[in-house]
């Protein structure tokens, strides 16, 4: 199964591709001094990261075509221009029509969005997030995989299952030979090509995620996402001389004294800088906020909404909070599912419709039918879980976590059943071309 459609440069400026595939136009980031128009290239997560031949490309293009083009005409009939239902307020009609015509939304606005309880209301909302993705990004789902290397961590966060200190949790911590072999697992048996590698903070040496960053990107064409926690500038930057393009880092929430109450010894402004600091350096974005988070009012939830897009991120990256055993919210209540998938239609409308907007793990664990809702409201990308089974159950965020016993090969084949039926193609060529 190979998660990335292979495409054609019709432009090159400076470090930017336009890249063409099936009529569709994207741009990625370029890093080869040799490419040039009329190349075919794989891009993931806006990143082109390998030159192929010209008759490989064709084979694969060939090979795709016709489930392309069937996919596509699903979710076209799936994702039509929302029209209200009998019910829906005027009022939130109003509400939604600077974003379709890819104007911002204010604070206000958000946070009128994020009231909307009404069943009519919520239907209108949640169709208009689904047609400004298809809008904007058309039926492409971004599927990457997660390698979650160890659960060792020296932060003791309120809400986290894997805090420093829950003396009741077996630690593991992958080798570097493992983390290798089971990178080269995920990208070479099951066709991911981007990978995101995370851990608990401060459970490797700097020099130990080095090897392993540097390691895959000499042996595979991928794209490695860095997922670490906070880590010095400095860190940042030699993990982007090792060969990281990706940082996926969740500010958590927007609220300074929040920030600091959930997360002791740990500041939101630091976090901020670290995110600016790794944009500054070519890293692409993922981040985003905890939905529900224990003391976070509406106006704080419509703020995250408002920095997430302010960082201007690959990809957006919120999950419901989930209490976890073994920490001090353990008994809090979690969201209810339309508290997060407001959250995500709401981050689609708000700048305009473009941009990916992550339908998280802990989305699914809430709620059974979390995933295929979730890609219904604005939602159009995933990540499938590559740790070895045997250390899977030991990352416990939050308990019950979805896919924690599923073999890589069963999630592909059941994602890929449910994106048959949404009509969405598990590929990722980069940004549109349009953003
Ligand atoms: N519920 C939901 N998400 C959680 N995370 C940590 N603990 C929980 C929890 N109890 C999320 C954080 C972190 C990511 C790795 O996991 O947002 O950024």
């Amino acid at each position: 199964m190979c998660y990335a459609i292979p495409g054609r440069v019709v432009a090159l400026r400076d470090r930017l591709a336009v890249v063409e595939y099936y009529g569709r136009r994207k741009t990625a980031r370029n890093e080869w001094p040799h490419l040039r128009v009329g190349d075919y290239v794989l891009a993931q997560g806006g990143f082109i990261i390998e030159i192929l031949s010209e008759e490989e490309a064709r084979e694969t293009l060939r090979a795709w075509e016709a489930l392309f083009r069937e996919l596509a005409e699903t979710d076209a009939r799936l994702s039509p221009p929302a029209l209200p239902r009998p019910g829906a307020s005027p009022h939130i009609r109003r509400l939604l029509e600077p974003a379709l015509e890819g104007r911002p939304l204010g604070l206000e606005a958000i946070e009128e969005l994020l009231r909307i309880e009404s069943p009519a209301d919520l239907d209108l909302l949640y169709r208009t997030a689904n047609h400004l993705r298809h809008r904007h990004q058309e039926n492409a789902c971004c599927v990457h995989g997660i390698l979650e290397l160890s659960n060792d961590c020296r932060r003791s966060c309120a809400y986290c299952g894997i805090r420093a200190g829950r003396g009741d949790l077996f630690r593991y911590r992958l080798s570097v030979e493992e983390a290798v072999d089971a990178a080269g697992e995920a990208i070479v048996r099951y066709g991911f090509r981007a990978l995101v590698l995370q851990s608990g903070e401060g459970a490797y040496p700097l020099e130990d995620l080095m090897a392993i960053v540097a390691e895959i990107r000499r042996r595979w064409p991928c794209l490695v996402i860095a997922s670490f926690g906070d880590m010095d500038e400095e860190a940042l930057d030699e993990l982007y001389e090792a060969g990281a393009r990706g940082l996926l880092l969740r500010f958590e929430t927007s609220n300074p004294a929040l920030f600091a109450h959930w997360r002791p010894g740990a500041s939101l402004d630091r976090r901020l800088r670290l995110l600016r600091h790794a944009a500054g350096r070519g890293y692409l974005l993922m981040t985003g906020a905890l939905i529900g988070l224990p003391g976070q009012t509406l106006r704080d939830r419509a703020r995250d909404i408002l920095l997430a897009r302010d960082l201007k991120p690959e990809m957006v990256s919120f999950g419901p909070f989930l209490p976890s055993p073994g920490t001090p919210l353990s008994s809090a209540a979690p969201p209810a599912l339309d508290e997060a998938l407001k959250t995500l239609a709401v981050l689609r409308l708000c700048d305009g419709g473009g941009g990916n907007v992550l339908v998280s793990t802990a989305l699914e664990t809430l709620h059974p039918e979390g995933r295929e809702r979730g890609l219904q409201a604005g939602g159009n990308t995933l990540m499938l879980n590559a740790t070895p089974l045997r250390y899977r159950p030991h990352y416990a965020l939050y308990p019950g976590r979805a896919h924690a016993s599923e073999s890589l090969e069963r999630q592909i084949a059941d994602t890929l059943t449910l994106l048959k039926r949404l009509g969405r193609a598990p590929t990722d060529l980069g940004l549109s071309a349009d953003r």
